[in-house]
């Protein structure tokens, strides 16, 4: 039997990695084994998602941790060449942009075995943002590319990835959300919160561009602030995020804000399906929010998603953060209307992405070669 080693490794990863998993079970012609490279490692950041989405005990764990860039990278690279020797396995998938997607990339190209990542082609032309660093090296490396959206297969055209290897399969990510909503009871965030649906609003922030900046995290936290004087805001934080916050001393500066924990996939995905209106920094979250039809706000200069927001509901508030709060609250205000999104999201956003990945890796590895880099 044909072994398949799927990488997880950051809080993104697991609901991309859960569909597929269960996909390549279900069909039983290959194994399927996990590796989790430790880059996320606190319990809301990884073990709440590894069991909320029912993902198996890893065959291998790294327990890379935090560093700098170059030391996390180094230490998932060390870790995983060892756990592919041990595993041999025929075909290793990485997916996203984190820090182990292109570790893992690095490694497995090295040792000549097949690579395959999921979520290719996204390009933000920000080659200050750690994760397009990530993306082009992994996407050059890679011999499948499973792409989500068609700017995708643009921006890999323009690279001169040649098109053999590149196939349009749409966003797993919404096989996880669909998943899940098929197997609620949902959670009763909101209500457990004392929230009203449509009446408040849900902020993710934790990019550097946003948090390591002090006079940027400042303007947010301020803005958020008077945001929080008007409507309802839950800031469910990253520990790096809340970190910041403490060290620069900006808990008044949010007023009323509800600093929270951070939640497990099912919890969150029910807050944001009845909130007024997001404000993020997030990838996974201007998709999500497009396909749920829930106004998004992006605080970023631009997006590697560029579909959430000529098709869904994503709009980008660069610049400066006071420009937010005028946002939000015209978000707010805005009768929700049933958007294209929720008359079937971008094209392939349909629930059947996993199946559609699969098929393709079960004929690459029927075949028995790589394509050839
Ligand atoms: C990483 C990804 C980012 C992704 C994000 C999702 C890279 C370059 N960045 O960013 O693309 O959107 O994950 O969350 O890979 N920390 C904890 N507990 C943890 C993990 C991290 O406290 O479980 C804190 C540590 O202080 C750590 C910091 O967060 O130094 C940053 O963690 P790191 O994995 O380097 O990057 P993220 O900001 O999480």
């Amino acid at each position: 039997m044909t072994r398949v080693l799927s990488v997880v490794g950051a809080r993104p990863n697991f609901m991309k990695v859960a569909p597929l998993h269960r996909e390549l079970v279900a069909r039983g012609r290959a194994e399927s084994v996990l590796v989790h490279t430790g880059q996320h490692y606190d319990a809301l950041m990884s073990d709440v998602f590894m069991a909320g989405l029912e993902l198996p005990e890893p065959a291998a764990s790294l327990d890379a941790g935090s560093g700098t860039h170059a030391e996390q990278t180094a230490r998932v690279m060390v870790g995983f060449e060892r756990a592919l020797g041990e595993l041999q396995p025929d075909l290793v998938v990485v997916v996203g942009d984190v820090n182990s997607t292109l570790a893992c990339a690095l490694v497995a190209a090295k040792r000549g075995v097949p690579l395959a990542h999921v979520e290719a082609g996204l390009r933000s032309g920000e080659r200050s943002m750690p994760e397009e660093v990530n993306r082009v090296l992994t996407d050059r490396l890679s011999d499948l590319l499973f792409v989500t959206e068609e700017s995708g297969l643009r921006n890999l055209e323009r690279e001169g990835i040649p098109a053999e290897r590149v196939h349009f399969v749409g966003n797993v990510m919404i096989d996880s959300l669909l998943h899940a909503r098929a197997s609620r009871p949902e959670p009763p965030t909101a209500a457990r919160l004392g929230l009203q649906g449509g009446e408040y609003v849900v902020v993710t922030l934790h990019r550097p561009c946003n948090v390591d900046v002090p006079d940027r995290l400042e303007g947010l936290a301020r803005a958020l602030g008077r945001i929080a004087s008007a409507r309802p805001v839950v800031f469910p934080a990253h520990p790096r995020t809340r970190e910041r916050l403490e060290r620069a001393g900006l808990r008044a500066a949010l007023g009323d804000v509800r600093l929270l924990e951070p939640m497990g996939y099912a919890e969150f995905l029910s807050l944001v399906e009845h909130a007024g209106v997001v404000v993020t920094d997030s990838g996974g979250l201007q998709e999500e929010t497009t396909w749920l039809g829930v106004p998004c706000l992006t605080v970023r200069n631009g997006t590697e998603r560029p579909v959430t927001v000529e098709l869904g509901t994503n709009r980008l508030c660069p610049g400066d953060p006071a420009v937010l709060v005028d946002h939000v609250r015209r978000a707010l205000q805005r009768t929700p209307e049933p958007t294209r999104a929720r008359a079937g999201g971008p094209p392939l956003w349909d629930g059947r992405t996993a199946p559609r990945i699969v098929d393709v890796i079960e004929g690459f590895l029927d075949r028995g070669a790589p394509a050839g880099r």
